[in-house]
């Protein structure tokens, strides 16, 4: 690739800075159409996409008609003078006074017009590039460096949990089995108990990974690969642990607002239901839920988990993400701490995301007795021996502790208003769906 010495390589984000001086681009064709002799090609290059106009003066003839050939997502460099247009997408347009070919696309498959759902999953690694999956991708990251700003701030410690592991946090029906040298294991479905460990050796601390569940539904809310947030600190009460978390959320909700509104506006995102997302949230018991669903006409026994629809019915009732608080014991997992005034519930809570959404947090305060723990276990089918050092944590200076986990899949499905989670991570992995 040619380099003009006193010509700039800038990225279409930065081309505020760069209006009335020459740049060179380094991207490929987004689309192109002429009119008359004018010949105007949008150029991606990762940032954004700008505007170019090319005319028979601005280029030499060979470089003109090399333009006039160019395909979809055809790789360039381009050279020339940026100028301010309100009109053109960005607010800028460049034009056009040299060219380079890096690379001659060939029957893009992704073309303007609307495919499946089916045949854009299949051409996952291309669908990538539109226009709508930067948008969400760009939210993604600047969700979790929100989350993992907001924990560092506060004083968390990063400390990560293990991805092969001998035991199950969330029950075994979801395990991924793994041949560890001859032995079993699985793939982390969270790395809650770890965190147990390490937040009695630092206080408050955080793990932020892939979690893998072997969900056997197909739903818009289930992946099998998922990433999650988890925070767990020493001595947080229950209510230390949801202050923790509509703080966290809303911080999260803020700075995406604050620093992708273009993303917003690219999926069209109704930003004044995202603005509400501020602290304190609404709280509801569990028993209140049921009390709730049985009004709405979805009654559910009590001691149920709810489903999609149930959680459907309580969330589109607030409009902020709504706490449901006091689990009974018996739907929900082996660690989490009896209610001491009530013990056939928890001292637990999911927050659920207005529009729809449904859970994006799991937590609790943890049990913090060995021999409660040691009763859980047995009544929860689980084998003792995996589970020894994490007794352990009961056996020496064990005091109370709480945490949770947020999905951020989830949490970027409901931020950006998507259909369905499989748009919220690169490269979702599906029931019966590994490909690319
Ligand atoms: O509620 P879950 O299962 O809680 C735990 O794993 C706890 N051990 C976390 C903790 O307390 N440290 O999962 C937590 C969150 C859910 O609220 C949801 O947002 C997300 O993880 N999640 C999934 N997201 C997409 N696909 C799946 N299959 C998910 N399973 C859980
Ligand atoms: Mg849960």
């Amino acid at each position: 690739m040619e380099i003009k010495p006193n010509i700039p390589v800038v990225y279409v984000e930065n081309l505020k800075d760069f209006s009335g001086k020459r740049v060179q681009i380094r991207g490929w064709v987004y689309n192109s159409r002429s009119s008359g002799s004018i010949l105007f090609i949008l150029v991606r290059d990762g940032t954004g996409i700008v505007q170019t106009v090319s005319t028979k003066n601005s280029l030499d003839p060979e470089k003109f008609e090399l333009a006039k050939r160019l395909t979809q997502e055809s790789s360039i460099v381009i050279w020339g003078l940026v100028r301010d247009d309100p009109r053109a997408p960005g607010g800028y347009e460049i034009e056009l006074e040299d060219l380079e070919l890096v690379h001659m696309a060939q029957d893009y498959p992704i073309t303007p017009k609307e495919h499946g759902v089916a045949f854009l999953m299949e051409h996952r690694h291309l669908w990538l590039r539109s226009s709508r999956q930067n948008a969400i991708l760009r939210i993604r990251a600047t969700v979790i460096k929100a989350c993992r700003d907001f924990l560092d701030e506060q004083g968390f410690l990063l400390v990560d949990a293990p991805i092969l592991t001998p035991a199950a946090v969330e029950g075994t029906t979801t395990l991924f089995p793994v041949d560890y040298f001859g032995e079993q294991a699985y793939l982390s479905q969270s790395g809650q108990l770890y965190n147990e460990a390490a937040c009695m050796a630092f206080g408050r601390v955080y793990c932020f990974g892939p979690a893998f569940r072997a969900e056997k539904s197909a739903t818009r809310r289930h992946l099998a690969e998922l990433w999650m947030l988890e925070p767990e600190a020493a001595f947080y009460t229950f209510e230390d642990n949801l202050k923790l978390q509509e703080e966290l959320v809303s911080y999260v909700v803020q700075t995406v607002l604050e620093k992708r509104q273009r993303e917003l506006q690219t999926l069209k995102r109704d930003i004044a239901l995202l603005k509400r997302v501020t602290p304190p949230f609404p709280r509801i018991t569990y028993d209140q839920a049921l009390e709730l669903l049985r009004e709405k006409g979805i009654p559910l026994d009590w001691g149920e988990d709810f489903g999609a629809p149930h959680e459907n019915a309580i969330c589109t009732s607030f409009e902020k993400p709504v706490f449901v608080t006091h689990f009974p014991a018996k739907c929900k997992a082996f660690y989490m701490k009896p209610d001491p005034d009530r013990p056939e519930v928890t001292l637990s809570a999911d927050l659920l995301a207005p529009e729809g959404y449904g859970e994006i947090i799991g937590g609790s305060e943890r049990i913090d007795s060995l021999e409660l723990l040691e009763q859980k276990l047995k009544e929860n089918n689980l084998p003792k021996a995996p589970y020894r050092w994490y007794l352990d944590l009961r056996r020496y200076g064990s005091v109370p502790h709480s945490g949770f986990g947020m999905g951020i899949e989830r949490t970027v499905s409901w931020i950006c208003g998507l259909e369905h989670i499989r748009e919220s991570i690169p490269f979702p992995r599906l029931l019966e769906k590994m490909y690319p």
